[in-house]
């Protein structure tokens, strides 16, 4: 699962779980480049998928890029 996350003018994709007790990422808030996970709010840099507190943690990040209306995450 990959959550998908449109911030200003550019997508973000990065994994769909998080890393302390596995809720969604894409149910989070997203402020300042930041994903807060809905549980417990650990926040996590859209960027690079570091978890702020701890940046040795981190969750995979995806390129994506825009095809007319689609929006395309390049997996490994
Ligand atoms: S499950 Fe994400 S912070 Fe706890």
């Amino acid at each position: 699962m990959i959550a998908v996350f449109h911030m200003e003018d550019r997508f973000y994709a990065i994994d769909d779980f998080c890393p302390h007790q596995g809720a969604s990422l894409a149910g989070g808030w997203v402020h300042e480049g930041c994903v807060a996970c809905p549980w417990h709010a650990w926040r996590f840099n859209l960027e690079d998928g570091a978890w702020l507190d701890n940046p040795k943690i981190k969750v995979e990040t995806y390129p994506v890029t825009i095809q007319g209306d689609d929006i395309l995450v390049e997996l490994p």
